[in-house]
């Protein structure tokens, strides 16, 4: 039998989590967590992202602080938006959606947040950081893909772990993790010869390619964990579109040990992971311990 890896499930436990920690720093430390999420331009799914995520804050009892500005936007307002919530006491993680508009360098303004503020952990710091072992804040969908795999199998150290896509945002820190946990680590990719084949030889595989239901079944070792990270809208039936992810969910999920579901898998860890490195951030300035 296939286990089917509850994401939704496991972010509802996180965000209890987080929300039990924030309750108790407001409690004992006069200290409540707060996350800015900078918007610029319409870009409808980013419209839904953000919005989740403020909800979601607010929920678990931090202070959300939302900062939509027009697509047209030059880099330096944007730049000077940034160093003024650096500024800001009361925010502790900064956020900027991606992608930005064309006219704004996204390397730029990534790189003006202020690192210890920096809850996607994709300031230069935060990724040499964790590409050398000694991690701080880490990249929430990668984190939130950890923390599925280490509730899944007992133990990932000698794995092998297969990461399809090379993306900052994904793949490269997807694979410091799994090798931070002793995992034998392939990054593959569009240009990887055998593609399948490579797949083929993973314990672990990770989906993080973008192209919808790639990963069939017959790519996938007889019970292999794998974590569907796409996600992506296609055509159904009656004019209408459905998400799936980059697995072919009803032929992997006949072959793996245990597959994650598209919704419901990583989607939802991504952000509860984000709520979870603002706490991070939050007892950090404070100097408070922090463990979760
Ligand atoms: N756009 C898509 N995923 C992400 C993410 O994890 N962080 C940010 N800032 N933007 C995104």
């Amino acid at each position: 039998m296939t286990d089917i890896i509850d994401g939704k499930a496991i972010a509802a436990v996180l965000r209890e989590k987080v929300a039990v920690e924030v309750a108790s720093l407001r409690d004992d430390h006069d200290l409540v967590p707060g996350l800015a999420v900078v918007l610029v331009g319409e870009d409808p799914a980013s419209q839904v992202y953000v919005r989740n995520k403020g909800k979601q804050t607010v929920a678990c009892g931090m202070q959300s602080f939302e900062h939509k500005l027009a697509p047209t936007t030059s880099e330096a307002e944007l730049l000077q938006l940034v160093h003024q919530l650096n500024s800001d006491p009361a925010v502790h993680g900064i956020l900027v959606q991606l992608p930005l508009p064309d006219q704004i360098d996204t390397h730029a303004v990534i790189n003006a947040i202020d690192p210890a503020k920096d809850v996607d952990g994709f300031h230069l710091s935060n990724v040499g950081l964790l590409a050398t072992g000694t991690p701080r804040l880490v990249p929430c969908t990668p984190l939130g893909c950890m923390i599925l795999l280490q509730q899944t199998m007992e133990d990932l150290s000698g794995k092998q772990a297969v990461v399809v896509g090379r993306s900052n945002i994904v793949g490269k820190p997807m694979a410091s993790l799994l090798l931070a946990a002793h995992c034998t680590v392939t990054i593959a990719h569009s240009r990887t010869q055998d593609l399948p084949g490579v797949c083929r030889n993973a314990d672990i595989l990770i989906a993080a390619v973008g192209r919808s239901q790639m990963i069939t079944g017959d790519w996938v070792k007889p019970g292999a964990v794998v974590i569907d990270v796409g996600i992506n809208r296609i055509d159904a039936q009656e004019g209408k579109t459905r998400l799936v992810g980059d697995v072919d969910f009803d032929s992997v999920s006949k072959v793996a040990g245990a597959v994650t579901p598209v919704p419901g898998g990583v989607g939802p860890m991504t952000i509860a992971c984000l709520l979870r490195n603002t706490v991070q951030a939050a007892c950090s300035a404070s100097s408070l311990p922090f463990s979760m």
